[in-house]
Parts: C-alpha cells; structure tokens; sequence
C-alpha cells in the first residue's frame, strides 16, 4: 500500500518495528520525506540506504542533512567512503533539540570488502554517538549494527520512486507484512 509524502505524518516508532512505504513523484518531494526522517531519529542511529544508482538515495541525505542544518554540501562521498558533517537536532528532536550532532554519511559503492570498513573505525562510528547514513548499505551489511533503519528506493518511473522504510531490531525482525 503506498500513500503520497504529503499525507504521511507517522510519530517514531522506537524500539517497535514499523513500516512505511511511499512514492515520490519528484526529487523535491525525496528530499522532504528526507526531512520528515530527520525529525524521527536519535543520537546513534544508524540508516542503511539500498536501491539502484539514481534512485535518490543522495537527494533523500541531502533533504535529511538539510533539516539537521548541515551547512557543508552533501554529496556521494564515492572515492573517499565517508564524508563527515556538523549538523543540530531540530526540535523537537529527543536528540536534545538544538544540541550538535556529527553526520557520518558513506558510501559503500566502491567498497572491496567488510575489513576495509572496519579499517575506516566505521563499526566504532556506527556504534557511537553521530548518525551514521549510509548508501550502497548492502555492500557493507554485516558491519552494520542492530537496530536499525532500513531505506530501500527503487524506480517507479522517469521521477517516480517508490521508497520504503522500516526500522528493525533485528534482520526481518518483527516485519509481518505478509509479503
Ligand atoms: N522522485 C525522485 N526522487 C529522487 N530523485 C529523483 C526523483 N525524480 C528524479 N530524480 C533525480 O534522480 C537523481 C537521483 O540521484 P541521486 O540522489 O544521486 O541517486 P543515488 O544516490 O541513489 O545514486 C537526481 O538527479 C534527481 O534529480
Ligand atoms: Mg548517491
């Protein structure tokens, strides 16, 4: 079942498993369910992002990180797999509204094997206090802690995507959609 971005307005859904599936009909409209993330997450989360090239996992980071008042350009860190911003927890972030919050966003397109990420200290950074945004997150899906959450974004037509998002404990844990 998919609803437009403009009627979705879900409170967090903590520690509960939950589900939300969406079209996009324009890079505007990624970036905004973007933002609408932003007001849900919390020191230390971590995002996993999934889906083809240009599907909009960089524009989605970009309205995210906006809302969070990074100021630095966010773009695909494609040859230096982690790029690393100063944002603030928007109000009326648990995170502590107003208070700094360091923004790690990877890219794993490029990325040989899980021990390279390791080497970067990414399980240290994934497991602290930052947000940890991550593209190509398949490519790295090991080192990538519990809970989590999971985007995954697909082509759904020339500016349409459709966009999934979960938050999950576990792999698949607690996701009874019947699918
Ligand atoms: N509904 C949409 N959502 C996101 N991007 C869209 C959409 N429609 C068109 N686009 C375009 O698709 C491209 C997505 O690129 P990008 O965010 O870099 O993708 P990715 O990081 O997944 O490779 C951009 O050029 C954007 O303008
Ligand atoms: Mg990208």
């Amino acid at each position: 079942m998919q609803r437009e971005i403009e009627s979705q307005a879900q409170p967090r859904e903590g520690a509960v498993p939950g589900e939300e599936c969406l079209q996009s009909r324009s890079a505007d409209q990624t970036r905004a369910l973007g933002a609408r993330l932003a007001a849900r997450l919390r020191p230390g989360d971590v995002v996993a992002f999934t889906g083809d090239l240009g599907t909009g996992k960089t524009c989605m980071i970009q309205g995210l990180c906006a809302a969070l008042e990074v100021t630095d350009p966010v773009n695909s860190p494609t040859f230096v797999l982690i790029n690393e911003y100063v944002g603030r927890w928007p109000e009326p972030g648990a995170g502590g509204a107003g208070e700094a919050v360091t923004v790690y966003h990877f890219d794993l397109y490029r990325l040989a094997g899980s021990g390279e990420l390791l080497d970067i200290g990414a399980d240290e950074i994934m497991n602290g206090d930052g947000l940890s945004l991550v593209e190509w997150a398949d490519r790295g899906a090991e080192v990538l802690p519990w809970p989590r959450w999971e985007v995954s974004l697909s082509h759904a037509g020339q500016n349409s995507r459709d966009i999934r998002c979960r938050y999950l404990t576990q792999p698949d844990g607690g996701d009874h959609r019947g699918e």
